[in-house]
């Protein structure tokens, strides 16, 4: 069976793909190299042992994606293609909704052109907004508060509409909380060409002196210790779910399903992971809170459970232990 990944190239599409080749699919990566190092189609070809085709396509050049999309004739496409950074977001939204939603319309234009009917799409917890109670079931209210996640509902509303509009087209939506982690075997990590966001990434950036520190935003949260919670996903479990909703996109039915762990883990008991697994103190220094941070946000994965099975194996110490080998940095035996 042949899967198309779209942005096959960054931090979740290179580990899906490393997950499809596993699982013996036929590989086409789709990317215009914005946020990758173009090195990472060799070394994927290197380590995933799958036959790989790729396509160095821009998804918001509507004329050169027909074309690729029809040439590798997918069975079922997964849509990671994206922006991705909050504050990014807002200060160049139009660039938000050229890629994320403009190029999700491209998509779903060539996936017509090639007959193709079944998608997966890396959606995003910030579809939720802020958390109106916890844990985040899929029927909360879809109130994004930044153009990110604005982004991110329009392109989920889009494709609902698509996959009403004719019979046979089969739609998941993954609403991923925080994924973290690496393969164990190819050490695919989070390793951004633009600058880091999230908090692994950062932490490995401190530890390899490529920072000096690391700012924790707010101590004053009501939380145990005091700083903001938020749901870790493994990468792997992330993408054993994905190669598990294929099966699904077979039914001519939209599902949506958040993708995490179900359980809060805070940011102070992030960084004493990575000193234990490390053996360095990480200089941490407090700072004000974020505008719009929430104190705590988690995923209830009790649908995305039962419709795709258990997928989540892995420990927010496996993400870090593992964080450190893809960055190549010393862990403590
Ligand atoms: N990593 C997270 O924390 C997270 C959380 C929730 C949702 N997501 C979603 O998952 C998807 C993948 O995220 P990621 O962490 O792998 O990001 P990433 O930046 O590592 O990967 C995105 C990939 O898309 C490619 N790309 C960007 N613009 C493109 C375009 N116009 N045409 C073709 N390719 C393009 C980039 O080159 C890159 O390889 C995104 O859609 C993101 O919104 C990520």
């Amino acid at each position: 069976m042949k899967v198309l990944v779209t942005g096959g190239c960054g931090y979740v599409g290179s580990n899906i793909v490393a997950a499809l080749g596993d699982n013996g699919y036929t590989i086409g990566i789709l990317d215009n190299l914005a946020t990758a190092p173009v090195e990472i189609v060799e070394d994927l070809r290197a380590k995933v042992d799958a036959k790989l085709t790729f396509f160095e396509t821009d998804v918001t050049h509507i004329e050169a994606l027909k074309p690729a999309v029809k040439a590798f004739s997918p069975h079922v496409v997964i849509h990671c293609a994206g922006l991705k950074s909050i504050a990014d977001s807002w200060q160049n939204p139009l660039a938000y909704f050229d890629v994320n939603v403009s190029g999700t319309i491209n998509l779903l234009k060539a996936m017509d052109y090639a007959g193709c009917t079944r998608l997966i799409f890396s959606s995003s917890a910030t579809v939720y907004g802020d958390p109106e109670f916890l844990p985040i079931t899929e029927d909360h209210p879809l109130a994004p508060i930044n153009p990110y996640g604005r982004s991110k509902l329009m392109a989920e509303m889009i494709m609902h509409d698509w996959q009403r509009k004719a019979e046979g087209r089969g739609v998941a939506v993954l609403r991923y909380f925080n994924p973290v982690g690496a393969h164990h075997d190819h050490l695919l990590g989070d390793n951004p060409k633009t600058p880091a966001n999230n908090l692994f990434p950062i932490i490995c950036q401190v530890l390899a002196g490529q920072r000096e520190g690391l700012s924790i935003l707010g101590d004053d949260y009501p939380t145990p210790d005091g700083t903001g919670e938020r749901d870790y996903i493994h990468i792997t479990d992330l993408s054993e779910a994905h190669i598990r909703a294929i099966a699904k996109t077979a039914e001519p039915a939209f599902l949506a399903l958040n993708i995490g762990t179900g359980k809060p883990t805070s940011v102070r008991q992030v960084i004493a992971e990575f000193e234990r697994h490390s053996n360095a103190q990480i200089n941490a220094r407090i700072e004000p809170r974020r505008p719009g941070d929430v104190a705590t946000t988690f995923a209830s994965n009790q649908l995305s459970v039962e419709k795709l099975g258990d997928y989540v194996h892995n420990t927010t110490e496996d993400a870090v232990a593992s964080s450190l080998r893809a960055a190549g940095l010393k862990q403590h035996s």
